[in-house]
């Protein structure tokens, strides 16, 4: 595709953008500029462009109000020490996309438009890339997105749609001050997904549907909730934005299975590399809830963590359900094993090692 810069703007004065990234939060700022191109069934791609950041004119019958037809993507820019700007595996970002647009039956669009409309938009929005800063984590945030933008009510995949691509800048997603760790809560009335349904696909349908449980964990002084499989309600899935990671003592590491249900993030994958190469041994399989709360008591389980683009490595305090809680901390140490494998991943996406798994794409 053929992008054309139609507007170029500094909707942001200078002196306000300094500050919002030298403490950007997460999620509460947009950069000057967006991408957009347009899909409808007779011409497929076409109008692809960047233009100012500003609001979609949406004719109330859009499907995507309606039936939720959506799927987005959650990336970063990282800004080196020698000022240049990259990305940390497009490819499977794009890949999955793909797989989410086939699940919501929306149109597919082409790994190579998806990673370009990114480089599209950092090259004019270069200056909203912030420096790693205190926290060593601020980056640009990328969000792809796609959604029904046909106007009728009928059921069926629309005809016409919409990608676009928006960028935040972006510090640590639990804000505060340096690495804390969360709690969480375990959802016992509600599933984020079921069997068949739309849990391996990153669509906002998965992300509403996780609110209610998370509701009720910030209820219990939780910051978020861990879903169990719909079925059984006796296996670990994911946090609804997060995946989870379990480190024994032993060095095993283990992560729930990928079941259809729970999304492929791509920070997890990257960490079942990153084990091997820091000795640990990893495992992806079915994990009893039950298996936490023993390894917890028994004192077998030195650390959980919880990863995504948006969390990075995140450590995690109390486990806490409907009638008790458990704390695998009890020698003190929360992240030792997850601070590792944390620094390795920001070292590898700032540029400060060897990117020997050739994960990085300059923007
Ligand atoms: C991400 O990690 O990029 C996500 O999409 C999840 C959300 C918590 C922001």
């Amino acid at each position: 595709l053929q992008f054309t810069v139609t507007e170029r703007t500094d909707r942001v004065s200078e002196a306000d953008r300094a500050k919002v990234l030298a403490d950007p939060g997460f999620g509460n700022h947009f950069s000057d500029h967006m991408v957009r191109i347009e899909w409808d069934s007779e011409a497929g791609w076409h109008d692809a462009g960047v233009a100012a950041y500003g609001p979609f004119q949406l004719d109330p019958a859009a499907a995507v109000l309606h039936y939720a037809q959506e799927i987005f993507e959650g990336m970063k820019a990282y800004r080196h020490a020698d000022g240049s700007v990259w990305t940390f595996r497009p490819e499977a970002n794009a890949a999955r996309f793909a797989r989410s647009a086939t699940r919501l039956a929306l149109p597919v669009l082409p790994e190579e438009d998806f990673v370009q409309s990114l480089k599209e938009l950092v090259a004019v929005d270069k200056a909203w890339v912030p420096e790693a800063g205190d926290g060593g984590e601020a980056s640009l945030y990328l969000r792809p997105f796609m959604f029904a933008s046909e106007a009728f009510l009928g059921v069926r995949p629309a005809r016409k749609v919409t990608y676009a691509v928006i960028a935040s800048p972006a510090g640590a997603y639990f804000g505060g001050d340096g690495v804390k760790a969360i709690n969480l809560w375990i959802s016992t009335d509600y599933a984020r997904a079921g069997e068949g349904g739309t849990g391996g696909a990153k669509c906002g349908g998965n992300y509403a549907s996780s609110l209610a449980g998370q509701l009720e964990g910030i209820a219990a002084g939780c910051d978020q909730a861990v879903f169990l499989d719909s079925s059984t309600h006796t296996y670990i899935e994911e946090l609804g934005g997060m995946n989870l990671f379990l480190v024994y003592k032993d060095g095993r590491i283990v992560t729930p299975e990928l079941t259809g249900s729970i999304l492929e993030g791509v920070t997890r994958s990257s960490i079942l590399e990153l084990a091997k190469d820091l000795g640990l041994s990893p495992e992806e399989r079915r994990i009893p809830i039950q298996e936490w709360k023993d390894a917890a008591e028994s004192g077998e389980l030195a650390e959980v963590f919880a990863c995504g683009t948006a969390a990075v490595v995140t450590p995690v305090g109390e486990l806490r359900w409907d009638g008790g809680s458990c704390d695998h901390r009890r020698d003190g140490h929360v992240d030792e094993v997850a601070g590792k494998i944390r620094s390795t991943l920001l070292d590898i996406q700032y540029g400060r090692v060897e990117d020997t798994h050739g994960w990085l794409t300059r923007l």
